[in-house]
């Protein structure tokens, strides 16, 4: 039988085995949880945020005493598009529970009630519920949490790309969600989010609702030696052999940042073949694979922007991490015309999340774009 390639690239979680570390995150979200305090988890894109929500969902101590529902909040411009997205996950769990858990919610959830129809060939209640069905958003955001506190096993709900609610064109969403999660009794929270400005601002601003509401926990790289062992482990599982050097090959080209570890060495695991070691030759030969896998997008990308984003893309690929960016210094240096044009350039690409800010250094978002950037340029 076909063995599944251990190195998970896509956002499904398919259990403890194929989890790498992350024991002491997982211990304080764990713990967060059991004590009733709220967590906000930050990382950059793809580090592990919603992976590490999955990991702690699917323990047994979560599972076993809470009912837990999880959204991405990333595609939702508007409060109604969240209801939608609350309320499918909700009722998604119902459903496997019995009608008599969805009477409950229908009971509670009166301004959802277009969404309940009788199935004609079953005869069965499912909610399919659109979006213009959601006529009263307020209202039906006030009973879902009526539900959710109304719930005999105590609910987590966890909100993925939470920064998202603040570009929705309602006010005072921020405010409504805070108030509600602020009198719940027994339903716990944790909101995460890849725009760590945003949501540091969100979370860390006296000026906004979610101030100090929260216990902050932030993702960084998995350590190298947990990583390795991790690796390892599954390439001698199948009879392979990983040598130490093409690891850390990989993990210091992306400073330990997951899914990109986790790329290579699905490439790297797929073509060692068992009984065969794979090097730090393999390994590069597998980077400039993977760089040339994605060149006809990168290529596309880069024809659609603008002169002045075009050029500080690349001065920002070449220096990697990139400090000063708006000083005559750096202009000069990368042939750009003004600071001025600089400063224009960088607020679309920070906006668009092309570009990354930590303090006062930027990089390039997507590692991989990053590095085809220094070497087509
Ligand atoms: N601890 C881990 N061990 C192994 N693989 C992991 C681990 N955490 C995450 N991954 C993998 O890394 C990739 C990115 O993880 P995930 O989607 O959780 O990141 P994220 O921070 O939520 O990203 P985004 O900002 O895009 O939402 C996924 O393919 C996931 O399977
Ligand atoms: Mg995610």
């Amino acid at each position: 039988m076909l063995q599944p390639n251990p190195f998970i690239i896509t956002a499904d979680y398919y259990g403890p085995d194929y989890f790498c570390d992350r024991k002491a995150e997982t211990e304080v979200l764990e713990s967060n949880l059991a004590n009733g305090c709220n967590t906000v988890l930050i990382s950059s894109r793809r580090m592990g945020k919603s992976g590490l929500i999955a990991h702690v969902f699917n323990r047994f101590f979560v599972h076993s005493n809470f009912r837990t529902f999880s959204i991405d909040l990333f595609p939702t411009s508007s409060l109604a598009e969240m209801i939608l997205l609350l309320a499918k996950e909700i009722t998604g769990l119902l459903k496997s529970k019995g009608e008599k858990m969805m009477d409950s919610f229908l009971t509670i959830v009166k301004s959802l009630r277009p969404g309940f129809k009788l199935d004609p060939v079953t005869g069965q209640l499912v909610f399919d519920i659109s979006l213009g069905e959601i006529v009263r958003p307020v209202d039906s955001l006030k009973e879902i949490f009526q539900y959710l506190e109304s719930s005999e096993i105590p609910c987590i709900v966890a909100m993925d790309e939470f920064q998202q609610i603040a570009d929705y064109p309602e006010t005072h969403v921020m405010e409504l969600l805070r108030t509600h999660v602020q009198k719940c009794k027994h339903t716990w929270f944790v909101f995460a989010g890849s725009n760590r400005r945003m949501m540091e601002k969100l979370f860390h601003n006296p000026s906004e609702p979610f101030y100090m509401s929260c216990s902050p926990l932030y993702l960084d790289a998995i350590s190298y030696d947990h990583y390795l062992a991790f690796a390892q482990r599954h390439f001698e599982k199948a009879g392979k052999n990983l040598q130490k050097e093409g690891f850390k090959y990989v993990y210091d080209m992306f400073d330990g940042h997951t899914w990109y570890v986790q790329r290579l060495m699905n490439e790297l695991f797929a073509w060692t073949r068992p009984g065969e070691m794979s090097d730090k030759t393999m390994a590069e030969n597998a980077l400039s694979f993977v760089i040339k896998t994605y060149a006809r997008t990168f290529q596309e990308q880069m024809s659609a922007y603008p002169e002045a984003q075009k050029q500080l893309l690349i001065a920002i690929a070449k220096e990697g991490k990139a400090e000063q960016v708006t000083s005559v210094a750096f202009c000069k240096r990368h042939s750009m015309k003004s600071p001025s044009t600089v400063q224009s350039a960088l607020r679309v690409l920070h906006e668009k999340g092309t570009i990354t800010k930590e303090k006062t250094v930027y990089s390039i978002t997507n590692r991989l774009f990053g590095m085809w950037l220094t070497m087509e340029y």
